[in-house]
């Protein structure tokens, strides 16, 4: 299979702020017990903003970091599990608000927060039967809208966002050796669909998603460099999903990876499920510390539940 890379990457947040002392005034919680459990800090929450708002806005600001024209997308996905509709898909509102192309496939993919790195992977596959060499692949949440605000257990994690990426395919390029997985399961994390009759909050059994993701995080980057023919060594950046600052310093600790070679941005947005991975991206292509030849894997978990990780690198 051909392969796909980065050509550029995008983000955009919302206005609104939720800082953990504003949490500690409405519910018994506070700063030490939120940044000492999970790392962060504060997380955007929309205000007037939608969620197309901040698709368009991550995509167009990737698109013009690609120097590519909407009229060259051959596909678009937007990973997420809170379009502002479920028909229209955030990505066909993408496709009318950028005037991307009419004869390309344009869907939504939920994966929860694996969101990002399925799309990367079934877009590695669309652009291989496509006559158009680039995709446009966005992770997009407004995740305030499905917390119970009243859920100390919860509400503390979660932040809206959006990160997008052009992404091209060339024959020369190998692929990104995505590795993905599911297991079927109700209990740890759900949000209801609609006219399920029940109210519309994610639900989260938080101890048991943690020692999944303490599992799931390793093996997914075994799995990976396994797939590439890697070591942790070979490796120039790890990508993780930003979940929970302490699951991603336990890898860090397994794999012995310095400082320089990772990245938590928790701190400042919690997590924000399909976004997460591509916010991370975009801040550190912004700041040079990504670019082209880099070799990076991403890895990610979530609702589902499900995994996945792949080798990205910049074209
Ligand atoms: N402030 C103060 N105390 C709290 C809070 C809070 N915000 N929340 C819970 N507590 C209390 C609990 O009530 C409990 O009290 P008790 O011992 O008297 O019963 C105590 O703190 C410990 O609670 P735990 O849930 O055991 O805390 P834990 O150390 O497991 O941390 C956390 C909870 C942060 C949620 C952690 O389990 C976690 O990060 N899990 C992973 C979440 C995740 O990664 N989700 C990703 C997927 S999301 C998606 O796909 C959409």
């Amino acid at each position: 299979m051909n392969g796909i890379k980065l050509r550029g990457t995008g983000r955009a947040v919302p206005t609104g702020v939720v800082t953990n002392d504003d949490l500690a005034r409405r519910m018994d919680t506070s700063d030490e017990w939120i940044t000492s459990r999970t790392g962060i800090k504060r997380r955007y929450r929309c205000a007037a903003e939608t969620h197309t708002d901040l698709c368009v806005r991550a995509a167009k600001a990737a698109l013009e970091r690609a120097g590519v024209s909407p009229a060259d997308i051959g596909a678009c996905i937007v990973a997420t599990v809170t379009p502002d509709t479920v028909v229209p898909s955030a990505a066909c509102m993408l496709q009318r608000e950028l005037g991307l192309p009419q004869d390309i496939p344009c869907f939504d993919l939920n994966a929860a927060c694996t969101g990002f790195v399925y799309a990367l992977h079934t877009m590695e596959c669309l652009l291989n039967a496509s006559p158009r060499r680039f995709g446009l692949v966005v992770g997009a949440e407004a995740l305030s809208r499905i917390v119970d605000w009243t859920d100390r257990s919860t509400c503390i994690l979660f932040g809206d966002g959006a990160g997008a990426a052009v992404v091209e395919c060339r024959e020369d390029w190998p692929s990104i050796g995505a590795v993905l997985g599911s297991r079927g399961d109700d209990e740890l994390l759900r949000l209801p669909g609609l006219g399920m009759g029940e109210a519309n909050f994610l639900s989260m059994e938080g101890t048991k998603v943690f020692k999944f993701a303490v599992e799931a995080v390793p093996a997914c980057i075994d799995a990976v460099l396994d797939k590439a023919g890697m070591t942790a060594e070979d490796v120039d950046f790890f990508v993780f999903h930003q979940a929970n600052a302490r699951i991603i310093d336990l890898a860090v600790r397994k794999y012995r990876i310095p400082p320089e070679k990772y990245y938590k941005n928790i701190e400042n947005y919690g997590n924000t499920a399909a976004a997460s991975v591509p916010l991370v991206l975009s801040e550190l292509e912004e700041q040079g510390r990504i670019g082209p030849g880099s070799r990076m894997l991403v890895v990610a978990f979530g609702g589902g539940l499900t995994w996945g990780g792949a080798m990205i690198e910049f074209a």
